[in-house]
């Protein structure tokens, strides 16, 4: 039997090289946008169920107490569990609504408020200590509800790498240039030197699998937030020190710019450096 080797060409009706890669990359962010609104569906609905056990609580102690300062102080609990709880649906309806698929003028500190109160809880769990910084409201040129799949990833990231708890900051600031900036910064186990060039390629995970709240481990995170930066023709940087932490910084374009911008070489900036704490 003869074999016969096929030539490696491309025939006319097949997709070239690049347009296959361009498909696969086109679902690989449409599969992590569902893994993000599983995780952001599963966290919300942990949090409502929370909020409704400490409602249903507070409403029997204030049943079974008759003295006026325990229905009281049962009272101020439902009020406050009841408030945290329009907390909670304004939020899930604010990222319903921003579901624009184009660049605009876009607010990011509702949106970093939102990731936070959604995360509150899962880390205070893990006794991490959360240090939000909003100090610009100037409107960035996004995609309000892609910035917050990447701000949910990297916050989780962030998380997991500091199993026994830490101090998170998130950072909104602006620079020189009106380019809005975002940071998270954790207190984590850092990442050595020699992987540090491999976290943003597809499937590169340190992770077993996913943890007890059922995230991490697929090595598409970082990937994804890559593609949504280099998207928004923005840049995303990391430092990094073995036991001091890791710092992300993404840089996104200004809407409306103090200097235009200047071209942007790579939306990938990756430094083995310290993580400056502040
Ligand atoms: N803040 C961080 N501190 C330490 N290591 C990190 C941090 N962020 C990312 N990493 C490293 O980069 C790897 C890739 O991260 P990425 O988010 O892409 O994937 P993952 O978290 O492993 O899985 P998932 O796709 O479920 O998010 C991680 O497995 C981890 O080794
Ligand atoms: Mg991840």
């Amino acid at each position: 039997m003869s074999s016969r080797t096929s030539p490696v060409t491309e025939s006319p009706n097949q997709p070239s090289l690049e347009e296959q890669v361009e498909t696969l990359k086109r679902r690989l962010a449409e599969a992590q946008k569902f893994t993000a609104l599983g995780e952001l569906m599963s966290s919300t609905t942990h949090e409502f169920n929370n909020v409704l056990t400490s409602i249903i609580n507070y409403a029997q102690m204030g049943m079974r107490h008759q003295d006026e300062a325990t229905r009281n102080r049962c009272f101020e609990k439902i009020m406050a569990a009841g408030n945290r709880a329009a907390k909670i649906t304004t939020g899930v309806l604010g990222m319903a609504r921003n579901r624009s698929d184009r660049r605009e003028p876009t607010d990011l500190a509702p949106l970093v408020q939102d990731a936070v109160m959604l995360l509150e809880r899962e880390m205070q769990k893990y006794r991490v200590e959360l240090d939000v910084q909003i100090e610009t409201t100037a409107p960035a040129l996004a995609i309000g509800n892609q910035i917050q799949q990447v701000l949910l990833n990297l916050m989780i990231n962030a998380r997991q790498a500091m199993p026994k708890g830490g101090r998170l900051v998130v950072r909104l600031s602006q620079d020189e240039e009106g380019g809005v900036c975002l940071m998270v910064r954790d207190s984590g186990s850092g990442i050595p030197a020699d992987q540090l060039p491999r976290i943003f390629d597809p499937f590169f995970s340190t992770k077993s699998g996913p943890d007890e709240s059922g995230k991490g481990g697929t090595g598409l995170g970082l990937a994804t937030c890559r593609d949504i930066i280099e998207a928004h023709a923005g840049k995303i940087r990391v430092q990094s020190t073995v036991g001091v932490g890791t710092a992300f910084t993404i840089r996104l374009p200004a809407a409306n710019p103090v200097v235009p911008p200047s071209v942007m070489k790579s939306a990938v900036d990756v430094a083995p450096t310290a993580a400056q704490q502040s």
